[in-house]
């Protein structure tokens, strides 16, 4: 059985078309067999339904009145929109999402029960509609208190600033709902790096940026994150030092610099942040 479980994880699917991008899947993904031998799959971009043949996806196309992801607009900034997605009410979105985004997970399983997860959808905007860029999913109740399941952001909008606005996102929402979040374990390798640059950069941030002398608690209380999460990255940026009565923080000149270099690459670049007013959005 260990070696059929090995095969069955070998990428099945050489390129996909989604909307105007053509994308080289990375990984495995439980699509139907029928559609493993083609040389292209087609996705509909909107509702995510997938064709093995241009002829059957062109007539889909004409009948799909889809413009957006299904759910409600929670929030929008610019070109920028949150769709809340619930896994029960849009069963074959949820599925079709989930089937596109195990071809760039390795470590995802879940594709048919998608009832107990909420999904958060990013898409931009223009005027033939809201394109996906990513998405994080939730579980409805998290025992672990995880606030986020699973992240992706779609290869060809990656390492451009969406995956950390997904991050900042999810915590936007712990904070509304009260909560100390944190993603589910494992984490990818993308997901690890990713995740470490938006904890550095908070932190950092809150300790600048008026909370001097500011206490682990306080910290995770501000940025909505665990303790745990804010001990590991106090300790990565080697800002914990051991005094006679515990630790205390301190934010070193490297941290600074380091930051205010980040925030001058973004003005320049102009990358986006979540405006937390613009969330419409009770828990
Ligand atoms: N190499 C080095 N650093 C990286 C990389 C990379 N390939 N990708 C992200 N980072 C770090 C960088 O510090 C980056 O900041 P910078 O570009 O200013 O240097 C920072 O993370 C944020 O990058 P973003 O552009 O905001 O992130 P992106 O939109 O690329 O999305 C994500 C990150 C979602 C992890 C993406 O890589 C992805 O979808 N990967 C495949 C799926 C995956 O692994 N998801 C996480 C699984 S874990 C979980 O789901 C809980
Ligand atoms: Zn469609």
């Amino acid at each position: 059985t260990q070696n059929l479980t090995e095969i069955s994880r070998v990428r099945n699917i050489d390129l996909i078309q989604l909307g105007k991008f053509n994308i080289v899947p990375w990984y495995f993904s439980p699509y139907p067999e029928s559609l493993t031998h083609q040389d292209l799959v087609y996705i509909c971009e909107f509702c995510l339904g997938y064709y093995a043949g241009s002829e059957q996806f062109l007539s889909h196309r004409n009948k799909c009145t889809l413009r957006h992801p299904p759910g409600n607009e929670i929030y929008r900034d610019g070109e920028i929109s949150f769709f809340e997605i619930d896994g029960r009410r849009q069963l074959t979105y949820c599925r079709n999402l989930c089937l596109l985004a195990k071809l760039f997970l390795d470590h995802k399983t879940v594709y048919y029960d998608v009832d107990p997860f909420l999904f958060y959808c990013m898409t931009q905007n223009d005027e033939y509609g809201c394109h996906l860029v990513g998405y994080f999913s939730k579980e409805k109740e998290s025992a672990e208190g995880y606030n986020v399941a699973c992240i992706l952001t779609l290869p060809q909008y990656q390492r451009k600033g969406y995956g950390k606005l997904l991050i900042a996102f999810s915590y936007e929402l712990s904070r509304r709902e009260q909560k100390l979040g944190s993603p589910e374990k494992p984490l990818s390798d993308l997901g690890l790096l990713s995740y470490r640059a938006y904890w550095q950069e908070t932190i950092a941030g809150l300790l600048i940026n008026g909370h001097v002398g500011a206490s682990v608690e306080d910290l995770a209380h501000a940025a909505a994150m665990t303790p745990t999460d804010v001990v590991n990255t106090l300790q990565h940026l080697n800002m914990l030092r051991a005094v006679k009565t515990g630790h205390v923080i301190v934010l070193t000149k490297a941290v600074r610099e380091q930051y205010e270099k980040q925030k001058e690459v973004e003005r320049v670049k102009g990358k986006r942040a979540i405006d937390p007013t613009k969330l419409q959005w009770k828990p």
